[in-house]
């Protein structure tokens, strides 16, 4: 089935076939969102059916739990765990110091909670999500629908003193309608092209009432897994200052794939 398979949808899936090498049975895995994260699900579900993985499963959105529910992944709530192994995500950039921006899906506060709940947190890429500095991607902050424009205000002038080159805010919509999280909140974007001070500007955004969360996660990612086209996968950690490479044999005869997207 390689030969299906884009080669960015090859990146993704290659970046979540390595990190299921980190996943141990008895483990309890923070399961992440976006397209990334389905395959690493997906490869962990094959696991689990074909190799009799034990593991629980922590969704971070609806759309992932139903996912997790489909591949036979056990699912479970934080608050049944309390306590995570290890959370797999995507993210929508990342810059030389594991910092992302996430959010890209509008499932960045469960995804914090969870990745801030685990012992460990990898992020699966493709290269393209590989930033100098982050801001590029719209930054995505959920605010509470209660003040919408009283919240959106005090981000813009919030934005006045920051390192930032744009300040556009656009709320997100779902065609015609405002989009809606998995926590009945809404979601602005904020054009900002560059985030100079991301710790700063993280840290002033969470000050102003109405956000209740920010996509920037500084110092919370531990290893990033990267995909290539060819096959190749970068694993860089950064607790103990290691890369690695590793070469996945992609041609189209290749059992790497089993039947995972059948
Ligand atoms: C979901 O809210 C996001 O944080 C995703 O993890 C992020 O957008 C990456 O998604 P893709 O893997 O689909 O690019």
């Amino acid at each position: 089935m390689s030969s299906q398979l884009t080669p960015i949808d090859m990146a993704k899936f290659i970046a979540a076939k390595q990190a299921t090498e980190y996943v141990e049975d008895g483990m309890n895995v923070g399961l992440g969102s976006g397209s990334t994260a389905a395959w690493f699900i997906q490869c962990l579900g094959e696991m689990v059916r074909d190799e009799g993985l034990k593991i629980k499963g922590v969704p971070t959105s609806s759309q992932t739990a139903e996912l997790a529910r489909e591949v036979g992944i056990e699912i479970v709530s934080l608050e049944q765990v309390k306590w995570l192994d290890l959370t797999v995500d995507g993210t929508d950039e990342y810059d030389r110091n594991l910092n992302l921006i996430k959010g890209g899906g509008g499932a960045h506060l469960r995804e914090k909670i969870v990745a801030t709940a685990s012992e460990r947190m990898i992020v699966i890429a493709d290269a393209t999500k590989k930033v100098d500095t982050l801001g590029a991607f719209p930054l995505p902050v959920e605010v509470v629908p209660f003040g919408l424009a009283a919240t959106k205000g005090l981000i813009e002038e919030t934005l006045v003193g920051m390192d930032v080159l744009g300040r556009d805010i656009k709320q997100r919509m779902h065609g015609d309608r405002p989009f809606v999280t998995d926590g009945g909140n809404l979601i602005l974007d904020l054009h900002l092209r560059h985030i100079g001070n991301a710790r700063l500007l993280g840290f002033i955004l969470n000050q102003v009432p109405g956000v209740v969360e920010h996509g920037l996660f500084i110092d919370i990612c531990d290893m990033v897994i990267v995909g290539h086209g060819d096959g190749k996968v970068t694993v860089r950690d950064i607790t103990n200052d290691t890369s690695e490479v590793v070469q996945y044999d992609v041609r189209d005869d290749d059992n790497i794939f089993a039947d995972i997207a059948e």
